[in-house]
């Protein structure tokens, strides 16, 4: 049986979930934490605790995001008001006949404001809310009827479980949004499912369907799904004067909205502002296909209604296409630096959201197996941003039977070395220890930008360098005098004098620049730069072994494994000593370690709770003593070094007396800033 609930556990509980849920808020639709992970988690098993001993949950509790037991089906759902679609203007001009539209159908002339925000491209949902609470999420499903999903949708940390901060609280709220992915989620996510050999998620907004329509929600709540509410259904207990005002009320009760929304008065800005989302749609961290635009004015929009399925007081201007079909002329292998050999098909040239696609890469052989691709195929291929284009399927209806498989090379294509696979590796190796491909591929990749930046030598140069024998290895640059660059066809005296100064300039560098340049295999710029942070000189990792690595935080086995194997490598060791006899310089001014000097932030490893009324609202406090490197945490335990008291205290002053935790009045907490940034 549960125990009777004391009043102040009641209390304690009830702060607890407002408490958590603020910062739940602050991190996931704010993006702006102001307390740790670390001390998220704690108040969280306070809180969890709390509710298994005296049976008290309240209905947004946190801890009721976390999966519920499996279900056989989804129950179905009636939309009370129908969820409609919109129409598409594939061109500006159809964007200004919907424009024309509208003035006709309300027999206006005035200039009519609009709201512009980016069309997400996920699943429509439709969260309902009872007095406040969450009561149900649905799919959208025939616009009509759709499918219970509380349970999945309960799992998105950025939906309010319950409507609060707002002076009122409707009765009844329908609240429509897309649940979506992140590309860089939807990408992790694929490379995980590929490495399980699990089928791949075509975009982001199958992955994110995918995700919702899931029977059990622990699979739902392991995926990073993300809420934008942009519209709104049957509302009863409060009215809304326009799109806007919506927002505003959304933001207010923490809902999540679209990134952007614009107000535009006219047509013309509508454009101007399509034009902006479309000119940074490669920048959003999430797929976004369209424009949408609506009427802001509710009475308008009442005035205007729907047409058949769809309203006509909005439009959706659809971005240019970033999938095209062509046809797979030829497969071929590319060695890269580490010797991985990766298949690249050539494409019959095809026009993709303005860009002419002639390559595109197929990721690894795997890939090829399971997508079934041959040469000769009908494929969709598409590009996202900047990244190379990938095939994303056969069309297989295409075939005629001439299409060619396409085998594993059983020799390296560029210097005919044995090619391996190692078990449980998706990826296929030249061994070649003198591979000309992974020799210009490494030196390639110690110039790059990241790396040593040495501006100037492109891909076409180092291509020249290897191949008149000027260079055959990456130190060999340091080597490099302008008299022999002038024996060659694309260089002359200043083009010359340029290089050689770029590969002078490069020579004083930082320790994380420098490992990653090295190419040590999956070290890349963040592990670099964790290791620059953990030692302070280039000779503190030679002859490391994995665990003087690995106990570094956030290190995984496979990156120490592999730095140890580098730096015990009597080769390489050569190798490091050469460059600093030709002039290599490191410094590091990552390092954080013992002696640096480093000046520290004023609050650095201090831990404060605050109870009571301060002079300031408790939440600048907060930041204040975060962003001065300071922990502010809510919780008063052996490790608080401060009690910051303001009026009324409340019980923590209590705890913090009994665990003998320092107490200090607001003034005081000033005076410790002062005195510590002097130091
Ligand atoms: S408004 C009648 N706003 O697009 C109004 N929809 O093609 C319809 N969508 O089913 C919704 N982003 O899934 C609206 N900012 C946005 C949107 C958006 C994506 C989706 C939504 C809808 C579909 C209509």
């Amino acid at each position: 049986m549960p125990e009777k609930i004391p009043k102040d556990i009641k209390q304690e509980i009830e702060k607890l979930v407002r408490e958590l849920n603020y910062h739940s808020y602050r991190y996931y639709v704010l993006d702006s934490p102001v307390i740790s992970d670390e001390e998220y988690d704690q108040l969280y098993h306070r809180l969890k605790e709390l509710e298994e001993q005296y049976n008290y949950i309240l209905p947004d509790s946190p801890t009721q995001r976390i999966g519920a037991p499996p279900l056989d089906k989804f129950e179905k759902v009636k939309h009370t008001e129908p969820m409609l679609s919109l129409d598409n203007a594939f061109s500006y001009d159809k964007v200004k006949e919907f424009e024309k539209r509208v003035k006709r159908f309300l027999g206006s002339e005035e200039a009519i404001e609009y709201t512009v925000e980016p069309k997400y491209d996920g699943l429509a949902i439709e969260l309902t809310y009872r007095d406040g609470l969450l009561f149900r999420a649905s799919t959208r499903g025939d616009g009509y009827e759709g499918e219970d999903v509380t349970q999945n949708i309960r799992t998105i940390k950025s939906m309010p479980l319950k409507i609060e901060e707002v002076s009122k609280v409707p009765a009844e709220i329908d609240i429509r949004g897309e649940v979506y992915m992140d590309i860089e989620e939807f990408e992790a996510l694929n490379r995980e499912r590929e490495q399980k050999g699990e089928p791949l998620f075509a975009n982001p907004r199958n992955a994110a369907a995918g995700s919702v329509r899931q029977l059990d929600s622990s699979i739902t709540a392991a995926r990073k799904l993300h809420l934008a509410c942009y519209g709104i259904g049957t509302v009863k207990g409060i009215e809304f004067k326009s799109q806007l005002e919506f927002f505003k009320w959304l933001e207010k009760a923490r809902f999540p909205i679209p990134a952007i929304v614009k107000p535009a008065k006219g047509i013309d800005e509508v454009i101007h502002f399509i034009r902006e989302i479309e000119e940074n749609r490669g920048i959003l961290p999430f797929e976004t296909d369209g424009a949408v635009i609506k009427v802001n004015d509710f009475g308008l929009q009442r005035l205007l209604g729907v047409k058949t399925r769809e309203p006509r007081w909005a439009t959706a201007y659809k971005f240019p296409a970033h999938q095209g079909t062509t046809r797979i002329k030829d497969i071929i292998p590319s060695v890269g630096r580490t010797g991985v050999i990766t298949p690249i098909a050539v494409l019959e040239p095809v026009r993709i959201g303005g860009v002419t696609v002639s390559r595109s890469t197929l990721h690894n052989w795997d890939e090829i197996e399971r997508k079934d691709i041959r040469v000769g195929d009908t494929v969709v291929v598409e590009r996202a941003g900047d990244v190379i284009p990938h095939v994303v399927m056969v069309i297989k209806e295409k075939r005629t039977g001439k299409e060619k498989t396409f085998r594993i090379p059983e020799k390296c294509p560029v210097c005919g070395s044995k090619v391996v696979r190692e078990e449980n590796e998706v990826a296929v190796r030249c061994v070649g220890l003198n591979c000309p491909a992974q020799v210009q591929e490494k030196i390639r990749h110690f110039t790059s930008r990241g790396a040593m930046d040495i501006e100037g030598l492109g891909e076409k140069n180092v291509e020249l360098l290897y191949s008149s024998g000027l260079i055959s290895h990456f130190v060999d640059m340091y080597r490099l005098k302008k008299e022999d660059l002038l024996k060659l066809p694309r260089f002359a005296e200043k083009s010359a004098r340029n290089l050689i100064d770029a590969i002078e300039k490069s020579k004083h560098t930082t320790l994380s620049r420098f490992l990653y340049a090295l190419g040590i295999l999956h070290v890349g710029e963040y592990a670099s730069k964790l290791l620059a942070k953990n030692f302070e000189k280039i000779e503190d990792l030679y002859k490391i072994n994995t665990e003087g690595i690995i106990n570094i935080r956030q290190m995984g086995e496979k990156i120490a494994g592999s730095v140890s194997d580098f730096f015990n490598d009597p080769e390489n060791l050569s190798t490091l000593k050469t460059l600093k006899t030709l002039g290599l310089k490191i410094t590091n001014p990552d390092y954080e370690g013992k002696g640096t000097g480093k000046e520290k932030k004023p609050l650095e490893s201090l831990t404060f709770v605050i109870t009571g009324t301060l002079p300031q609202p408790r939440n600048e406090v907060e930041e204040l003593i975060e962003n001065l490197g300071g922990h502010a945490s809510s919780l008063v335990s052996k490790s608080t070094d401060y009690l910051v008291l303001g009026e009324n205290p409340g019980s923590k002053l209590q705890k913090a007396q009994t665990l003998k935790v320092k107490t200090i009045f607001y003034n005081e907490l000033l005076k410790i800033i002062e005195q510590r940034k002097i130091v």
